[in-house]
């Protein structure tokens, strides 16, 4: 039997219409979250990101305030940025658009931004909440893919979980979410000896890889979830890491690409941003 379809478009039509209504409430109050968000130079997926964040924005009645620098913007004054965005009272959320030009510190940059304002939850302190157990801002990939999982309804305690990714926007949040709710989790990376070896033992298979067929069906083992975050652009098509006809008569509940991750990482951003005008305002 092939996999049951996991819709995340569906899924985050919830959220969102939370997210609406606790705008609303803000704005009885004369308060209207805003989110600020940094970009520095231009590519094709960062633009179509942010766009995407500003649709979401709009939509909800959440103000969208957009700051573009060119590539050469020194360190200095992208940090002045981020500290003037700290002290403004009418900004509740600060999100820097990754990745940054090679000459900018990133982590230097993601650290800087308050914690309380960090709506993508890669400052230290929002990453190590994580570590201790406790969820201040939770990158909103990885909460997007827990929740993806959770509605599965599949128990997360005792599971075997495998993510191909290790970055601070994904696998590492990810692993500590699914850690905390008692599954055993392993990281790949570019390092890793024997990917196959680690996703064959995967009740729940996570990707982020950004290689279209990177995961073929005898990587899977029978009944599991796949969770596939990958974009990759092939000519007028987006497709993930998975190779989705392949895998979806191997796996028990599967993401398609579009319509899976995606989405719901946007509903995520809306819920974090709301949760931080609620924060700031209380
Ligand atoms: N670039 C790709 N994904 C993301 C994301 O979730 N947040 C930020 N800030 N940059 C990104």
């Amino acid at each position: 039997m092939p996999a049951q379809l996991i819709d995340g478009k569906e899924m985050a039509k919830a959220i969102l219409i939370q997210a609406k209504k606790d705008v609303g409430q803000m704005l009885e109050r004369r308060a209207r979250p805003t989110l600020s968000v940094i970009q520095v130079g231009s590519d094709p997926a960062s633009d179509l990101y942010v766009e995407k964040k500003k649709l979401a924005c709009q939509s909800l009645g959440i103000e969208f305030d957009f700051y573009l620098y060119d590539t050469n913007i020194s360190q200095r004054d992208l940090l002045i940025v981020v500290k003037e965005l700290n002290s403004k009272f009418h900004t509740h959320g600060i999100l820097v658009q990754l990745p940054l030009p090679g000459s900018i510190d990133t982590e230097k940059v993601i650290n800087t931004i308050s914690p309380i304002k960090d709506v993508d939850g890669f400052t230290a302190f929002n990453l190590g909440l994580l570590e201790h157990g406790k969820e201040g801002f939770v990158s909103c990939t990885a909460q997007s893919i827990l929740k993806l999982i959770e509605s599965t309804g599949q128990p997360l305690e005792g599971a075997n979980a495998c993510i191909a990714n290790h970055s601070i926007l994904v696998g590492r949040p990810l692993a500590s979410l699914l850690l905390n709710k008692g599954a055993t989790v392993t990281i790949c990376h570019k390092q890793t000896k024997d990917l196959a070896e680690h996703t064959r033992k995967a009740d729940i298979l996570v990707t982020a890889v950004g290689k279209p067929g990177l995961i073929k069906a005898e990587m899977v083992k029978p009944g599991a979830i796949v969770i596939d975050a990958g974009i990759n652009r092939q000519s007028n098509k987006i497709l993930g890491d998975v190779d989705f006809e392949a895998v979806k008569d191997v796996a028990s509940f599967i993401t398609p690409v579009p319509g899976g991750v995606g989405p719901m990482t946007v509903a995520c951003l809306m819920h974090n941003t709301v949760k931080a005008a609620l924060l700031q305002h209380s």
